[in-house]
């Protein structure tokens, strides 16, 4: 079975992730930034990780992901609210969305710290003004992806060796 990983990051938080997972993955196997990546047909598994972007996948993520079709897929995320909020499941589900038609075998999101220039362009007051509590997970997003994080990325996609064959 051909495998392959591709991963769209911009501050490379998906692309740790993505590193993380195609470690444990059998030969043969290939790894591209989703710039770089060839079109899925030659492949049987797929591997596709995206950062979350207005609650769904990246622009760039979004157009290779419709181009899968009838696969067997994995989907990973990263983004910068926690990985058990309603925000990230909907991100989740709105990305597999974009995977209509093709098999989910494995998923896995986790949170990776906030481009700083990005945080630097938020507002100091009004209704979209910092509050202690996006403090706090902007806080948390800046420890992570950790070694724990890529550890359970891992064992998500270890689950599905079997079928990898
Ligand atoms: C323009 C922009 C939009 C973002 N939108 C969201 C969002 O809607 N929800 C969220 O939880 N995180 C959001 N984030 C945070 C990123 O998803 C998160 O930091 C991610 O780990 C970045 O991954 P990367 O390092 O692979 O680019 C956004 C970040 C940027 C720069």
């Amino acid at each position: 079975m051909k495998i392959l990983v591709v991963y769209s990051s911009k501050t490379g938080n998906t692309k740790k992730i993505a590193d993380a997972i195609f470690e444990i993955l059998p030969e043969p196997k290939e790894i591209y930034s989703v710039q770089d990546a060839p079109p899925p047909e030659g492949y049987d598994f797929i591997a596709v990780g995206f950062w979350v972007n207005k609650g769904t996948a990246d622009n760039a993520a979004q157009k290779y992901m419709k181009t899968i079709k009838g696969k067997k897929v994995g989907l990973f995320a990263t983004l910068g609210a926690y990985p058990n909020s309603m925000h990230a499941k909907e991100s989740m589900a709105n990305g597999k969305e974009l995977l209509t038609g093709n098999e989910i075998l494995a998923e896995f999101i986790c949170q990776g710290k906030v481009d700083p220039d990005l945080l630097a362009r938020m507002p100091k007051d009004g209704p979209h003004a910092m509050t202690p509590v996006r403090i706090q997970r902007l806080d948390e997003a800046k420890k992570h992806p950790n070694e724990t994080d890529c550890l359970y990325a891992q064992n998500a996609f270890r689950e599905i060796l079997p079928e990898l064959v």
